[in-house]
């Protein structure tokens, strides 16, 4: 990298600033103002700025304007970058202009030793430590968090998404087609793009279609409720389950809603039984309805999207079908890395990359378990701190079946050539 340059904030840069939003932090404790508000200071013109290096963005700072004081909303750089005066850079041109525009005093609230807090003291922006942050929700929303318990929904922590190792691919994707429009509907409606509504997910087991869709949720900072059409076909019959569930739903403002194994309920009508054909049109029709308010998403996932009803994957239920894939190289790479990293293991990336093909991240998170396990046996007995090897690693990975064969591989391929849709 040739170095840096700092810039005014243009509307082009949103998608990437977004993008970065969700890499940059590092304590993985929630930020005090949410995206949105980010996103709706940089729509309302005030003063931010943005880091570029070889054309990409790789820092930026966002402010809001109350008078003559401003709030510093984000400070975010790609995490490589930190430690090198790039947030102090940022922060230098953003306080000219604020200075600049008559603000007075500035203000930061960061969790401890997030991104950006060495910057702000570097910058000259003093500790408030005799300050107690005071926290109080409104009783709307303490009513809300009382429904959602009510009906099973949750509040995914946000740091979910920067969990989400590797997979770039798809990270991207569902970026740039389920988060962006969500995150700016004003922007989306004056761009003619219909915000989506429902989105399938296909891929072998344990590809993180689970975890995406809670990252999602954490995302958006939505509620997430997972639905099981089977428990509620067996409750209630699944018409009345589902319509039940929907019209709860509609007590919450936001909420992302997740259907798992879809194909056992959205099998192919074909055969005699008139029950199932029965609830896949149920499933059918509440899609439909569930379409028809904002606020809200619904995804479903499924191991086998040959077997789904066609009638489902039809355009005007799904507005995008995504494969979610076994990682590739660079993929199982990432995944690695953050594995080891948790368990500051000094083990061999690249080996342990190469000898995985056809690991999904469950399987890999299967195998950095079970290491953690011997290591930690291995100190109880030797009464000597013991480290995980490359070693140690390889040889799990060697007793570990691949999910995803080479048949599997391909026939993913075939899938996502025939059903994707983005
Ligand atoms: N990108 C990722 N980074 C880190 N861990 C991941 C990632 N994707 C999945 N995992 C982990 O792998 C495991 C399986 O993921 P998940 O349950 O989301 O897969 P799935 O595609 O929903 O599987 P299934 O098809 O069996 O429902 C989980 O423990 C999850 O935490
Ligand atoms: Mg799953």
């Amino acid at each position: 990298m040739t170095g840096w340059q700092v810039r005014d904030y243009t509307a082009d840069d949103l998608e990437a600033l977004v993008r970065l939003d969700g890499e940059s932090g590092t304590t993985g404790e929630p930020a005090l103002f949410r995206l949105s508000d980010a996103v709706a200071a940089l729509q309302a013109l005030h003063p931010a700025v943005i880091a570029t290096a070889d054309g990409l963005v790789i820092g930026a700072a966002v402010s809001r304007v109350d008078g003559d004081r401003a709030w510093i909303l984000r400070i975010c750089m790609t995490p490589s970058l930190r430690h090198r005066g790039l947030g102090s850079a940022l922060l230098a041109a953003l306080e000219r202009r604020l200075f600049d525009a008559g603000v007075r005093t500035l203000y930061a609230i960061l969790p401890e030793d997030e991104t950006g807090a060495v910057a702000l003291r570097n910058r000259g922006f003093e500790d408030r430590s005799g300050l107690v942050f005071f926290e109080k929700r409104a009783p709307a929303i303490t009513q809300e968090v009382s429904v959602l318990s009510e009906i099973g929904a949750e509040l995914p922590p946000t740091g979910l998404w920067r969990q989400v190792a590797g997979m770039e691919r798809e990270k991207q994707l569902i970026e740039r087609r389920l988060v962006l429009p969500l995150a700016r509907p004003e922007l989306a409606a004056e761009h003619g793009v219909e915000l989506p509504r429902a989105v399938m997910l296909f891929g072998p087991p344990g590809t993180g279609k689970s975890t995406f869709a809670h990252a999602v949720a954490g995302r958006l900072g939505w509620p997430f409720l997972e639905l099981f059409p089977a428990r509620l076909a067996a409750e209630y019959g699944l018409a009345a389950g589902l319509s039940r569930s929907f019209e709860e739903i509609s007590r919450l403002e936001h909420v992302l809603v997740f259907i798992d194994e879809v194909e056992e309920v959205a099998g192919e009508r074909g055969g005699a039984d008139a029950t199932a054909v029965g609830i896949v049109n149920e499933l059918l029709k509440a899609i439909v309805r569930f379409r028809t308010r904002d606020g809200r998403l619904l995804i479903c996932a499924t191991n086998n999207v040959t077997s789904l009803d066609p009638a489902f994957l039809r355009h005007g239920r799904f507005d995008y079908v995504m494969p979610i894939g076994p990682p590739d190289l660079k993929a199982r790479t990432a995944l690695w890395e953050s594995y080891l990293a948790r368990v500051g293991a000094d083990a061999d990336v690249v080996a342990l990359a190469a000898a995985s093909t056809g690991f999904t991240p469950a399987d890999i998170a299967h195998v950095a378990r079970t290491v953690s396990q011997t290591v930690f046996e291995r100190t109880c007995d030797t009464g000597i701190r013991a480290r995980p090897t490359t070693d140690d690693y390889l040889e799990t990975v060697h007793r570990t079946h691949a999910t995803v064969s080479t048949d599997m591989a391909q026939q993913f391929a075939e899938q996502t050539e025939r059903f994707a849709r983005l």
